[in-house]
């Protein structure tokens, strides 16, 4: 079994510097990464697992061992279809903790052979979130210091709420 490949998994709506941090240590410490745009049924997602993944792409030119795919089923199973043996994540705050700790045990239930290793988030990115970032865009805010400026647009068009109560332009 191929020990070095390890899987970035996230809903990624839209990719921020924080995670983009962890997927560039993961493929330092790996042979391959592949980075999952998975489904979180708990959440309601502004861009399209395809808009995400292309998103994603363009954040990550230079990383020849990086790889983005889409997959809509469960993790563990994708994990033992492409033969990897962990799955790598960010832990930011205490308040990740218990559920990343839940997804960790049922993975591992789902699929023994699969590791999931956590990256202590960079300490500035510890409270940048994906939903802080759609909340900014809506209102106008600069988005600079979160995401990288090949999908600002992208998010800027289809988050800031035109003609919104705050009339600031983005
Ligand atoms: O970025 P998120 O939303 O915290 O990522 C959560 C995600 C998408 C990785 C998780 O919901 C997931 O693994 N979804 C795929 C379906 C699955 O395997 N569910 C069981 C997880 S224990």
């Amino acid at each position: 079994m191929n020990r070095l490949t390890a899987i970035c998994p996230g809903s990624f709506d839209p990719v921020t510097f924080g995670h983009l941090d962890i997927i560039t240590r993961a493929s330092r410490l790996f042979e391959k990464v592949i980075v999952v745009v998975a489904s979180n049924g708990a959440k309601h997602c502004s861009f399209t697992p395809e808009e995400r993944v292309k998103m994603i792409k363009k954040c990550i030119a230079g990383l020849d061992n990086v790889e983005v795919v889409h997959f809509g089923g469960l993790l563990a199973d994708y994990a033992a279809k492409r033969n990897a043996t962990a799955i790598v994540k960010g832990l930011r705050a205490m308040s990740d903790f218990e559920y990343e700790f839940q997804m960790a045990l049922t993975n591992k239930k789902l699929n023994p052979n699969v590791e999931t290793l956590f990256l202590t988030t960079a300490s500035q990115n510890m409270y940048l979130s994906s939903s802080m970032v759609k909340q900014i865009a809506s209102m106008g805010g600069d988005i600079s210091s979160f995401v990288p400026e090949e999908i600002k647009e992208d998010i800027i068009d289809r988050i800031y709420i035109k003609n919104s109560e705050t009339g600031v332009e983005p």
